[in-house]
């Protein structure tokens, strides 16, 4: 099996995280989720959850100073335990890309590709408001009401918790999100082109032949 250190672009839900965790598994790699990760730190409360709530609640991306840190550390440790990555949610913006690259260079590390999933932009309010995830932090899984349902309405198929809607997945808030992305983060797909480094994938298809379309893309 090749091993890949792998990154994922895509709007607000393109299904970077539904196609993380198949990634994650396909190729053993250890995924950093920056959405979970912040979620979990407001939950608890932390100083960085505090900081980043009212980014989060409007939509907005959270400051630099918060998460490249936060996310480089975590890719060091990744490094010395000999393991590859796979991105999701991280860079966001130019910024974070390039801090991004000058971590990876000073641990003789590299990205093999950003994989960036293509979704018509009128499907995305669907796709983001339908979305119901485990409350059993443990196990996170992701639904859709009308894409993937549990078998039993609001309770997780694989552990028996109740599911709950994001709060920044609520419709008036996608705008935003959307925005947010076109202006900060599209830049992101020129970025890796230039270094060809970017993979385009059809999002507009099941989640099933969206991962096959990644797996033929990675050589
Ligand atoms: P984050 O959690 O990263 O959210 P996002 O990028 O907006 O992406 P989503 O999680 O909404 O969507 P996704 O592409 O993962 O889609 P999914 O697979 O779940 O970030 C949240 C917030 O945190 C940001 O707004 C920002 O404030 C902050 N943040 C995070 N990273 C940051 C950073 N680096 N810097 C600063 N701030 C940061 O799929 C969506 C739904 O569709 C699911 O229900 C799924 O079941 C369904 N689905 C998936 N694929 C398909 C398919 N092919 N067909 C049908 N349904 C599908």
């Amino acid at each position: 099996m090749k091993k890949y250190n792998l990154l994922l672009l895509g709007p607000p839900g393109a299904g970077k995280g539904t196609q993380a965790q198949v990634l994650a598994h396909k190729y053993n790699l250890i995924r950093l989720d920056t959405g979970s990760l912040i979620r979990a730190a407001i939950q608890s409360g932390t100083d960085l959850g505090l900081k980043a709530k009212e980014f989060v609640s409007a939509g907005k991306l959270i400051p630099d100073t918060l998460v490249i840190n936060l996310i480089l550390n975590e890719l060091k440790k990744i490094k010395e335990m000999d393991r590859n990555f796979l991105l999701d949610g991280f860079p966001r913006n130019l910024a974070q890309a390039e801090a991004l690259e000058q971590t990876l260079k000073a641990n003789d590390c590299k990205l093999d590709f950003a994989v960036e999933i293509k979704l018509d932009f009128d499907k995305l309010l669907d796709r983001i408001t339908g979305r119901r995830i485990c409350t059993n932090k443990a196990c996170n899984a992701v639904y859709h009401l009308q894409f993937s349902p549990p078998k039993q309405e609001n309770i997780c198929d694989l552990c028996g918790s109740f599911l709950y809607q994001r709060d920044d997945d609520k419709a008036e808030l996608v705008k935003t999100r959307l925005e947010t992305y076109q202006k900060e983060t599209l830049p992101l797909t020129e970025f890796y082109k230039n270094k060809s480094l970017l993979k385009e994938i059809n999002g507009n298809q099941t989640p099933e032949q969206v991962s096959e379309d990644i797996f033929k893309v990675l050589i």
